[in-house]
């Protein structure tokens, strides 16, 4: 028989977790604590914007018409417990406050919770991103918490998922990596994920220690590419050269590629910043941090776009922001999302403002989120409602709402026409004939 399955924590990871899992076939149970998430999720909407995932879960979630009833919610851990085969940890791990570390306490909660109350075979497999050395920990713990003792293993799984694109990631995710102990937890394994392996996703089998760098040493790298491509930005702007062709060149050549070489205000959202301060904090501990101060560069050069960003716009306005009007597109940490976690536009909006700009901000998607994270600075329902009046238009998140905007319109209502494009997106060409300058990090002004 199929095994029963259940996810624990039902944020970004875990409610798109747990609709793939009843999409392919599985009945599933998620658990929250909070119990409006849960009741939010019985009717199959959820707490943050992305695309697909409400579909999906109409799709599944028991008691909605037409719906395949294969999921359900709960806050029971008894019911968890009960119920489930595998058992999915999806919980999140911040960055600890005023420190690089990582949060371990809601992984390390959710096992607490579980454990005591596995009273037959079961396997536990986490998704959260955490330290290395994490899993062996969480297995000890289980080993002396669980009534049902071996029967119960833990694997590691990490989720490879990307804001935005969450569904279809994990639907038909690059890879599957899962950290094992013993057979029978790669055997369950391969009998939960065998549609994407047979649809020709790789399944990677390794140990513990190695399935948690996978997936830190990834972030590590799709930061570093950013932050390479932002350094040559800056020697760009010194030489008057063109970053956005410079990406384009080297990415034809294919050991480099042309992801993620995308120049601008640089990396933000809930994983790759403290992805990387948490990786850096756990070499120091294990005695291997200088392997990693290269990370220490990546993040500071990664910070130092978004002061950059705000150097141009002052720049720009002659001086000083007092009295001056600003313009912010975007406000989400990148565009089909409505997170502001570390997002790089809200940054370069929230210093203009206390550098005594009068801000305006318009995101499609993420102003709701902004205004609860930055209630002091002024919002606007539409893009050109946030340029009525401004000596300054900064491009900041690339909404393809942005792309679409006219130029020669949105002349008529600005006080200035100055754009700034932080995220190299827009059609210079198109900017310029209407009377705009256009201006964008890394490349000649002109
Ligand atoms: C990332 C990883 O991509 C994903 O595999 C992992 O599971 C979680 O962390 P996500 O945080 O959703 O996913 O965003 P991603 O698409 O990676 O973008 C991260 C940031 O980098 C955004 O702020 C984006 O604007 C920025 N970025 C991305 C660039 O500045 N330039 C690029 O070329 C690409």
């Amino acid at each position: 028989m199929a095994p029963k399955i259940t996810v624990i924590g039902t944020g970004y990871l875990g409610a798109t977790h747990a609709a793939a899992m009843a999409e392919l076939g599985f009945e599933v149970l998620g658990l929250d604590v909070v119990p409006e998430k849960i009741e939010m999720l019985s009717r199959a909407e959820v707490p943050m914007y992305e695309p697909g995932l409400e579909e999906l879960l109409a799709r599944h979630v028991a008691g909605l018409e037409g719906s395949s009833g294969r999921l359900r919610f709960t806050t029971s851990w008894e019911e968890v417990a009960e119920f489930g085969d595998v058992h999915f940890v999806c919980v999140n791990t911040p960055q600890k406050h005023g420190e690089y570390a990582c949060d371990m306490s809601y992984v390390d909660a959710a096992v607490a919770s579980l454990a005591p109350l596995l009273r037959r075979p079961a396997l536990v497999v986490g998704k959260s991103t955490v330290p290395v050395g994490s899993a062996a920990r969480l297995a000890r713990m289980i080993a002396e918490l669980a009534p049902a003792g071996a029967e119960v293993e833990l694997a590691w799984n990490p989720e490879f998922l990307r804001e935005g694109f969450a569904v279809e990631d994990t639907l038909h995710p690059d890879r599957i990596v899962v950290g094992v102990r013993g057979e029978r937890a790669e055997k369950v394994l391969r009998e939960v994920y065998a549609t994407p392996v047979g649809e020709g996703s790789p399944f990677v089998v390794t140990d513990y220690p190695t399935a948690e760098l996978v997936k830190t040493a990834a972030n590590s790298f799709l930061a570093t590419k950013i932050s390479f491509i932002n350094a040559m930005a800056e020697v760009c702007e010194a030489a008057d050269g063109d970053v956005a062709k410079l990406a384009e060149a080297i990415g034809h050549d294919e050991r480099i590629g042309k992801k993620f070489l995308r120049a601008g205000i640089g990396f933000g959202g809930g994983c790759l910043p403290k992805d990387i301060r948490a990786f850096m904090a756990r070499a120091g501990e294990l005695g291997a941090d200088q392997a990693l101060t290269f990370l220490r560069e990546v993040d500071s050069i990664n910070m130092r776009r978004r002061g950059h960003m705000v150097e141009l716009a002052r720049e720009t306005v002659g001086g000083s922001f007092l009295g001056q009007r600003v313009a912010v597109l975007g406000a989400t940490f990148k565009p089909d999302s409505d997170d502001v976690r570390d997002s790089p536009a809200l940054n370069v909006a929230g210093q203009i403002h206390l550098q005594g700009g009068q801000v305006t901000v318009y995101d499609p998607k993420g102003m709701e989120n902004a205004r609860r994270v930055f209630p002091t600075l002024a919002y606007a329902d539409s893009a050109p409602e946030a340029c009525r009046g401004a000596q300054v238009v900064l491009h900041l998140t690339e909404w393809a709402e942005f792309r679409s905007l006219d130029p020669v319109a949105l002349r008529e209502v600005v006080a200035e026409p100055h754009l700034l494009d932080g995220r190299n997106a827009l059609d210079a060409a198109a900017w310029r004939a209407a009377g705009w300058t256009y201006r964008a990090m890394g490349r000649p002004q002109a």
